[in-house]
């Protein structure tokens, strides 16, 4: 059968019996929920090399975003998730890490990091930090001494295997940035594993000394007063034999028990949330993980929906299947409400913006970013506006030559590599390359987007910043911005969208992603048209009425006729029907 054929009967299969189960779904108890003070939470996602540089050397900083917290605090976001600024040779911009408790000096220092976080706290925002406890960089003093000698104690942070006599290589292994999964070592005659580029060696996690040196990390953070971490690919720490697949990569039971212990021995004594990004931790084993049972994580990211849209390889974008993309929402939340706590996003650092992904970046630029945000932030789980997102900031026209992505770049190589034309390669690496989503944070319309005063930014400024920008959009009652505002209010006022249950109407919709939240009486019917059309949709509420919208995304009045609704392109809106 072919893929897409099975896909979509899957899709239908799953449709339906997703539709039974969420009925039987009951709202989450209260009783234990105003200890939790993350459960209502709005979380922003600030990539610090993009979001306002305070010296002047063309990358974002610690002071920076102490200069724009007004400004958040303005939005209404309760929480931010900072990515890594920690001292790092940027060879994955700040996810290879070579000292694991100080501050970059191009990012400040311990000083400014804790006056951050005092400021933060006084204006009621809470901090999350990133810690990338999978892999360091091949510059972290343990990796020079681990790879010194056999004998080095810290030879076994790392996850070594000798040569096999007849390839080399201890197993077929291959990287997730491109290229074989292991690194030949001179010195001690080994291979070294790297999930990702060559110069992030995976710790292991076997070795409880590594467990400790993580344990105490996390500790010295969390002793500065931080709300939360969120850990990168967090799974990754328990890992197959290497006669077994790479496919079992996320999925050994040993991250559990080591997330447990992790919590038991210093998470679970702080008032904090925690978010893994856990590769291989889906809707069916996330109770396991993040469950109120589980003693390991609070919440985590779901990212499924980044694998539609391609046809398996991240870089080979097609068209996707809004059925699907419910499915996804769907079954995360039948997997876990009531038992645990989950995240909504729709991007972040690692993928494209979600208007030109999700939405339409030209023709319907507003109306499809308002309609994203007024799905975000209606959806169950902890909600994350990825920076930028909130004035529409789109995919930027980067050329090659502009690229500073270590994904992208190593891909280019391999494509070229392999004697594939760019052009058959090259359109789809532009339109999903991760730096679409690092281009500047865009506040002003003077030079370099107002992001710095140094002559170029670290990576190019979206030319589009001369109107899409946050100067712009503040005074334009209309803007994105200012609708991401409303919409972030509608949800603080009702708490049916923290915690309601969920049921999605006309769940075979191509075109409309429709459901309604509940929560202790209180109903809500969320409507948003996902695509570029005009289209159709029956709510199955005869008496539906314009009187009690909450939020809408066009100023031309919704058309209701019996309950059916014609929707303008990616129109969208909230109804409080009780
Ligand atoms: C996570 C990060 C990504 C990084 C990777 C390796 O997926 O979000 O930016 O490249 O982990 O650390």
């Amino acid at each position: 059968m072919n893929k897409k054929l099975f896909k979509s009967l899957l899709a239908v299969l799953l449709s339906s019996s997703i539709a039974n189960a969420s009925s039987l779904t009951t709202e989450v108890n209260s009783s234990n929920l105003k200890s939790n003070w993350w459960q209502n939470a709005i979380g922003y996602e600030v990539y610090i090399r993009s979001f306002s540089d305070s010296t002047g050397n063309g990358i974002g900083d610690l002071r920076g975003i102490e200069d724009k917290l007004d400004y958040l605090k303005a939005l209404g976001v309760d929480f931010i998730w900072i990515t890594p600024f920690y001292p790092s040779p940027d060879v994955d911009m700040g996810y290879d890490v070579s000292d694991y408790k100080n501050v970059d000096v191009k990012y400040g220092n311990l000083k400014d990091f804790e006056h951050l976080v005092q400021t933060a706290h006084h204006k009621g925002i809470k901090i999350l930090v990133d810690m990338v406890f999978s892999h360091t960089s091949d510059q972290s003093p343990w990796f020079i001494a681990a790879k010194s000698a056999k004998n080095n104690p810290y030879h076994d942070y790392y996850v070594w295997e000798s040569p096999t006599s007849t390839v080399g290589m201890p197993n077929n292994w291959q990287s997730w940035f491109s290229g074989p999964a292991w690194e030949y070592n001179q010195a001690t005659n080994e291979y070294y594993l790297h999930i990702f580029a060559k110069q992030q060696p995976a710790l292991n996690w076997k070795n409880p000394k590594v467990r400790e040196e993580l344990a105490n990390t996390a500790k010295f953070w969390l002793d500065k007063g931080v709300d939360g971490i969120r850990f990168d690919v967090i799974t990754l720490n328990a890992l197959p034999d290497i006669k077994q697949s790479s496919d079992l990569w996320g999925r050994m039971p040993l991250a559990r028990t080591y997330l447990e212990s992790l919590n038991q021995q210093v998470l679970s004594k702080y008032n904090i949330l925690t978010v893994g990004e856990m590769p291989g931790v889906d809707e069916r084993n996330a109770d396991q993980f993040v469950g109120s049972e589980s003693g390991a994580l609070k919440t985590v990211f779901q990212l499924d929906i980044m694998s539609l849209g391609n046809d398996g390889n991240k870089f080979h974008p097609t068209d996707y299947s809004l059925v699907e993309f419910k499915g996804i929402f769907q079954r995360w939340y039948d997997g876990l409400y009531g038992k645990g706590w989950s995240s909504a996003v729709l991007d972040n650092h690692d993928q494209a913006r979600a208007v030109s992904r999700w939405g339409n970046d030209k023709q319907y630029w507003q109306p499809s970013a308002k309609m994203l945000a007024t799905f975000l932030l209606s959806q169950w789980g902890v909600p994350y506006i990825y920076q930028g997102d909130e004035i529409g900031m789109t995919n930027a026209p980067l050329t090659v030559q502009d690229f500073k992505d270590v994904e992208e770049i190593n891909y280019y190589n391999e494509q070229i590599k392999a004697g594939i034309p760019e052009s058959v390669f090259l359109p789809g690496l532009i339109a999903r390359g991760r730096d679409n989503a690092r281009t500047p944070m865009q506040w002003n319309n003077s030079k370099n987007a107002g992001f710095t005063t140094a002559d170029h930014a670290w990576l190019k400024v979206n030319p589009n910043y001369q109107t899409i920008n946050v100067a712009n959009e503040e005074k334009d009652p209309h803007s994105i911005l200012n609708y991401y505002k409303q919409m972030i209010k509608v949800r603080k006022a009702n708490p049916a969208f923290t915690y309601g249950t969920m049921q999605i109407i006309n769940y075979n919709d191509e075109n409309v992603y429709a459901f309604t939240r509940e929560y202790q009486g209180k109903k809500f019917l969320i409507v948003c048209n996902f695509r570029g059309i005009q289209t159709n949709f029956d709510t199955g509420i005869p008496n539906l009425t314009k009187d009690k919208i909450l939020i809408h995304n066009y100023s031309e009045k919704v058309n209701i006729v019996n309950g059916s609704i014609n929707l303008k392109p990616f129109e969208a809106m909230i109804f409080q029907l009780k």
